[in-house]
């Protein structure tokens, strides 16, 4: 089990990279979690403005997780993959660097489904796109591209990763339950600054 050990934390100490807080910082944006929802994801970052640094934010937050993957597999094994992945998530939500206090997990999950078994990733990042596009919310973009994963990978995967990103996408949900409560009352803001009308 030393090999699955290492891979769980390995993938959690990189998950845990606050991308999104670190490169605010080096722009001289101050604090994301003192702007728009708090979050330290790319859509949060969007609302400072800079679609240049949210492209970074998404692309390092999915890396971190394809990256944890990758290394995993590559030196301990496909099972060890698996777990680096769950970890990677779990990281980027619960950051040892940020006394725990992270993120909502969503490009972390895309990028290690991508390295796990990329049709399942695209498929998830498809479903995504397809909301995000029709509704203009990412949290509703991902809590659809959450609840499809299991679905997607049982199909083109297995049970093992159909499991593994069921387990993810229950916490994917516990970390949008303010997200799901404005978007039930009317609330939520949309990619672009617009808030929704009343529900
Ligand atoms: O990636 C997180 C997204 O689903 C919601 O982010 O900042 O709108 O809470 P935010």
């Amino acid at each position: 089990y030393l090999n699955l050990i290492i891979a769980a934390l390995g993938g959690y100490l990189l998950g845990s990279v606050p991308f999104g807080l670190v490169i605010c910082r080096l722009a001289g944006l101050g604090d994301i979690r003192e702007i728009g929802s708090g979050n330290i994801g790319a859509t949060n970052v969007l609302r400072t403005g800079r679609k240049d640094l949210a492209l970074a934010t998404l692309l390092l937050d999915a890396g971190k997780g394809g990256i944890a993957v990758l290394v995993a597999r590559y030196f301990l094994g496909e099972n060890a993959a698996l777990i680096a992945g769950v970890t990677a998530f779990a990281g980027h939500c619960w950051p040892i660097w940020l006394k725990f206090k992270g993120g909502k997990g969503v490009a972390t999950f895309i990028g290690t489904l991508l390295a796990l078994n990329w049709i399942v990733g695209l498929l998830v990042c498809l479903t995504w796109a397809i909301v995000a596009f029709a509704r203009r919310y990412s949290s509703l973009a991902a809590l659809s591209a959450a609840a499809a994963a299991p679905v997607f990978a049982w199909i083109w995967s297995g049970p093992s990763l159909s499991a593994a990103c069921a387990f993810i996408s229950i916490f994917l949900y516990y970390r949008h339950k303010e997200n799901i409560l404005r978007l039930m009352n009317g609330t939520e803001t949309k990619i672009g600054g617009e808030k929704s009308q009343s529900a």
